[in-house]
Order: structure tokens, then C-alpha cells, then sequence
């Protein structure tokens, strides 16, 4: 199964399988990765999924909907690197994927 590296902030490195076709919000939920709270359940709600994805990532990841792009106003320290991880599904492209959590969610 495709792994996928979830940072803490203070470091800790969670890698993990994420099976092909889940969000990478449901890889952290179903392999108990602290930090990501995904209170909507998916649904672009919430913004409470914040990840930070790392660069050499960034093009295989892509960029955000029109409607994750105003959900990501509501999270603390947004940069370019922001995606909401419910919408990003696990796909042969993203095997390996490495994404940061910010602080705001510990
Ligand atoms: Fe609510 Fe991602 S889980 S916006």
C-alpha cells in the first residue's frame, strides 16, 4: 500500500499506508496521526484537516478548488503550501507524499 509522511510540528514522523482512492485526511484518521481533527468529516467545512504540503510535492499535489482556496482563509498561517487534506486523494502520483502539520493543530 502507498505510504504517506505526516510531520508533526515538533517533529515526530508518522509514516503510514494510506490505500489508493482515501483523502490523505482519512490515511491520518484511520492510523490515529495526531493533529488532524477533520470535525466536518470531508466535507470542505471545517478547515480543521490544515496541512502544509513540502515542496518537491507541491506540483504532484496541485493547486486547491475554488471553494478549498476559501475554506483555507480560516486557518492560521497559511501559505502557498496550504491544502485542506480531505481533498487530496491518495494516488499512484502521490506515493511517498511528505506533508508538514502545522502548529495550530496538536
Ligand atoms: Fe473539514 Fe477537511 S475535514 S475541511
Amino acid at each position: 500500500m502507498p505510504k504517506v509522511v505526516y510531520i508533526e510540528h515538533d517533529g515526530t514522523e508518522h509514516t503510514v499506508d494510506v490505500a489508493l482512492g482515501l483523502s490523505i485526511m482519512e490515511g491520518a484518521r484511520s492510523n490515529n496521526v495526531p493533529g488532524i481533527d477533520a470535525d466536518c468529516g470531508g466535507a470542505c467545512a471545517c478547515a480543521t484537516c490544515h496541512v502544509h504540503v513540502l515542496a518537491d510535492w507541491m506540483a504532484a499535489v496541485g493547486l486547491p478548488s475554488a471553494e478549498e482556496a476559501e475554506m483555507l482563509d480560516f486557518v492560521n498561517n497559511r501559505d502557498e503550501s496550504s491544502r485542506l487534506s480531505c481533498q487530496i486523494k491518495m494516488s499512484d502520483a502521490l506515493r511517498g507524499l511528505t506533508l508538514q502539520l502545522p502548529e495550530s493543530q496538536r
